[in-house]
């Protein structure tokens, strides 16, 4: 058989000798969808005995699965989410991605729910909220890497005003997780928790290379997650047509056929697949993220996500005919004409820390550690800033800003053909790009943070103030 494992640099086989392996059968996460503007959901944070690829496992999960409940909701909706906590450590959640509140009970990353208590959770989408797959996750600074890498994600699908037609839809949350000889999740090594942690069982809704099965011909529409820690996904479907509608909240104006797409840490993929007869392969190809640039001493340890099986199409039987190709997708304003209030500079860097006894590195914005009682930036409400994230480091780090999204517009100086709007925009190693975030709607605390959670979890997050 062929197995899907593959941690940094070792690589398996993959390509055109991949048979189709005897995977398990593909299937979803339980669906809570709303009615009639309303979803009240409870999640509870505990840990559990679960199926966890081929391995029976204890790890975390919300309501007792890996991955959680997938919240379906329309713009307009009014989402209540009671998050009990039977972890042994405090938590919170986050909805990435949403453009709502992040004020009292509303995305606010600075909420903390100790074990054993409940925190209700109330957010309210704004009637034109885009349409897209998002995702929730504990976000409690300091144990947010290995409450994710231990199970704790789910999806959440805003749906289209208008339906995009298609056989079926499909949601694909990719994680990563190890394990030891008895099931537990594995420690993580000082050194890993710097580079950040890629597991070595990646797995698709929590099932290891799962089948899926369609007829020749059939379009499916997929929603992809990349809920890894720290792994980047370079997607590849070897045998079908991919198009890409969109990454995060942002659409192409229409779908583009493409040969990948990456998705760093936090980043989703909308995309369409077209059959044709045979097996097809979802695989991810290798993606080198860096190193620590000779920091910890002699040796430079670097950071492979490697090549993995993801998930394999059987198509088979009789073929349907073709559909009409999508149309022109509504698409939000571009913010390249938009006159800019202001610009700044945000300076993402490793470096040798004093902490822990010496020998660590240091995770910064602009010099400084994450602080929860310090105001790092603030915006106006209503105006448009221009950022330039620079990475003066030696790995990619992949920046996410909370409520509002960013709109990419250069990358070391050569200008984009942007997605108009993802809330994860990739920094490679000593590169800079520059984004602009339209500050609308809503006032408040939130934060911006490197996606690699463990390197959030080291300080490499910043608070902003809208007014
Ligand atoms: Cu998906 Cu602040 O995180
Ligand atoms: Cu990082």
């Amino acid at each position: 058989g062929v197995t899907a494992t593959a941690v940094g640099g070792a690589g398996l086989l993959w390509g055109s000798s991949v048979r189709t392996p005897p995977g398990p059968r593909f299937a979803e996460p339980t669906e809570l969808a709303s009615k009639a503007g309303r979803l009240r959901v409870r999640l509870t944070a505990a840990g559990g005995r679960v199926r966890l690829g081929d391995r029976d496992a204890s790890a975390l999960t919300f309501n007792g699965g890996i991955p959680g409940p997938t919240l379906r909701l329309k713009a307009g909706d009014r989402l209540s989410v009671r998050l009990r906590n039977e972890l042994q450590d405090p938590t919170n959640l986050h909805v990435h991605g949403l453009h709502v509140s992040p004020e009292g009970s509303g995305d606010n990353p600075f909420v903390m729910v100790e074990p054993g208590d409940a925190f209700d959770y109330e957010y309210e989408l704004p009637a034109d909220h885009p349409p897209g797959v998002y995702w929730y996750h504990p976000h409690h600074h300091g144990t947010v890497a290995d409450q994710v890498a231990g199970g704790l994600f789910g999806a959440i699908i805003v749906e289209d005003p208008e339906p995009i037609e298609a056989a079926r839809e499909r949601l694909l949350l990719i994680s990563d997780v190890s394990l030891d000889g008895s099931g537990q999740i594995a420690d993580v090594s000082p050194m890993a928790r710097m580079l950040g942690r890629e597991g070595d069982l990646v797995l698709v809704n929590g099932r290891l290379t799962p089948r899926l099965a369609a007829r020749p011909g059939e379009r499916e529409r997929w929603r992809v997650v990349n809920a890894c820690v720290s792994r980047y996904l370079r997607l590849r479907l070897d045998g079908a047509r991919l198009q890409l509608i969109g990454i995060d909240s942002g659409r192409f104006s229409s779908p583009r056929d493409v040969d990948e797409v990456l998705l760093a840490p936090g980043n989703r993929a909308d995309l369409l697949v077209t059959t044709t007869a045979g097996t097809a392969s979802l695989r991810a190809a290798p993606y080198d993220r860096g190193d620590a640039g000779g920091m910890m001493g002699g040796g430079s340890p670097g950071t492979l996500s490697g090549a993995v099986l993801l998930a394999t199409l059987a198509v088979e039987g009789e073929a349907v005919p073709a559909l009409p190709e999508v149309s022109a997708q509504p698409a939000p304003r571009d913010l390249r004409s938009a006159p800019v209030t202001a610009r700044r500079e945000l300076t993402f860097a490793m470096g040798m820390g004093a902490g822990m006894g010496g020998g660590m590195m240091s995770f910064t914005i602009n010099g400084r550690e994450f602080d929860a009682g310090r105001v790092d930036t603030t915006a106006a409400e209503g105006s448009v800033e221009e950022w330039t994230l620079v990475n003066d480091s030696p790995m990619d780090h992949p920046v996410h800003l909370h409520v509002w999204p960013m709109q990419l517009i250069e990358v070391n100086g050569r200008e984009v053909e942007a997605v108009p709007r993802q809330d994860v925009v990739n920094v490679p190693a000593r590169s800079r790009v520059r984004v602009r975030i339209a500050f609308d709607r809503f006032t408040g605390r939130s934060v911006y943070h490197c996606h690699i959670l463990d390197h959030e979890d080291n300080g490499m997050m910043g608070v902003i103030e809208v007014r």
